[in-house]
């Protein structure tokens, strides 16, 4: 049953060409004046690897210098936060911590200094900040930030390295990727909340708070996919997705996806398990020697060098977006670096967060990008753990919690 439903909503979302995004609608924030306070509201708290989450009551501090306190109304689930639930990389484990980083909501309060934000402004947090001042945020070059880049290592916040959750008991909750968006409530820095039109739909935005911008951007920004190209996608979760969005947006003539889950088909479907030789080889029969541009976005080194192998010679480029936990190194020799193919990595698709999400987003708005498809099902904010095993089970795209 959800297989085949994913199967249909998946095969209408590559098959449909524009669409506007809906307006949700947006619910009243509270009047009741919260600033300055400690709050008390529901989190998910995930106390260690693979442990089911507790929801559970919370403090949440007011933010302090250049922070917000943004109230969470929609928040989906990512496969980097499974990834760390599971622990599968030990330097990543911090617990009892809050886990996710895909939302959408509305700032309650903000920190001393913050001029660009307020109260009731609504939001997108960023994993991947921007605080406008550093050498890497003054560089068109790069989307890092000196002290806001991405950073699955960092649980506590940069200012005063404490936390701003605790347990009702006192005990410090870490935080998650700048974002930490399993809450009701989270604190996080200006640099990582990027304002938005209020028209637009809260639940669909919260999907650029992650898949949809770092998918898109590899495929614009990152790849630069060209009208008329060849397109192989390795990985059809949320973020293979985008990029199959992004490429399509570009007017690519052929875009090849490949996934082990034949439910996750797309037009041009390949699943490795139905054939006898390794994909790349099927690719570059299929497209006369390889595709112009593929993407990685399982987060497996085997998938890579598949990937890799799987463009043209002389000018192939492979953009790496999945998340690998494992320790394992790059498989490939030096010397095949030679035949003119490219590999590249890209967080958050190149895109500076803070100041080029809302022009993303108004793309959304306006119907040059198609969200439609990409939320499979919807659950009350308490049932995440429902939502973590549908991912875990490849049976939904994006799972969006409602808070
Ligand atoms: N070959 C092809 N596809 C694979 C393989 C493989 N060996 N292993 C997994 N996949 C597919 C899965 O079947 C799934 O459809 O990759 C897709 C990943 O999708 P999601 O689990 O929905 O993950 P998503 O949120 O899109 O994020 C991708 O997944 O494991 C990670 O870290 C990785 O960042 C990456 C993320
Ligand atoms: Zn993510």
């Amino acid at each position: 049953m959800f297989a085949s439903q994913l199967t249909r909503k998946i095969r209408t979302f590559t098959r449909s060409l524009t669409s506007t995004c809906r307006h949700s609608n947006i619910r009243r924030f509270s009047t009741m004046e919260t600033s300055g306070e400690v709050i008390t509201c529901k989190a998910a708290v995930a106390r260690g690897p693979g442990e089911p989450l507790v929801v559970e009551e919370i403090k949440v501090d007011p933010p302090k210098k250049m922070e917000v306190r943004m109230k969470v109304l929609y928040s989906s689930i990512c496969h980097t936060d499974i990834d760390i639930w599971k622990g599968t990389n030990e330097a990543q484990r911090a617990f009892p911590r809050i886990l996710g980083h895909e939302a959408a909501g509305i700032i309650e309060s903000v920190g001393e200094g913050v001029t660009d934000l307020k109260k009731g402004d609504h939001v997108i947090p960023i994993f991947n900040g921007e605080c406008g001042n550093c050498v890497y945020c003054k560089s068109e070059k790069t989307n890092l930030c000196e002290t806001l880049r991405v950073n699955p290592m960092k649980s506590v916040m940069v200012n005063d390295g404490k936390c701003r959750f605790s347990t009702m008991d006192g005990k410090p909750i870490y935080h998650f990727l700048n974002t930490s968006t399993f809450t009701e409530y989270t604190v996080i820095d200006a640099g990582c909340a990027a304002k938005i039109d209020p028209d637009a739909s809260l639940k669909k935005m919260s999907l650029l708070s992650c898949c949809i911008s770092t998918g898109v951007g590899a495929a614009w920004n990152c790849a630069n996919v060209q009208a008329g190209s060849t397109v192989a996608i390795f990985g059809l979760g949320a973020l293979g997705l985008a990029v199959a969005e992004g490429s399509r947006v570009r007017g690519a003539s052929t875009i090849i996806g490949v996934d082990i889950n034949s439910e996750k088909f797309i037009k041009d479907f390949i699943n490795p398990k139905d054939l006898g030789t390794p994909v790349h080889e099927k690719i570059r029969e299929m497209t006369g020697g390889g595709v112009d541009y593929s993407f990685e976005c399982a987060g497996n080194v085997d998938v890579l060098r598949e990937s890799f192998l799987s463009t043209h010679d002389g000018w192939g480029s492979t953009v790496l977006l999945g998340i690998h936990p494992n320790p394992r190194m790059l498989p490939l020799h030096p010397m095949e670096l030679f035949d003119g193919r490219k590999i590249i990595g890209t967080v958050f698709g190149d895109f500076k967060g803070k100041s080029q999400l809302p022009h993303l987003a108004q793309q959304c708005i306006n119907g040059v990008l198609n969200l439609d498809e990409f939320i499979t099902h919807e659950l009350p904010f308490e049932k995440i753990n429902e939502a973590f095993q549908l991912l875990l089970d490849g049976k939904s795209l994006r799972c969006v919690l409602k808070f």
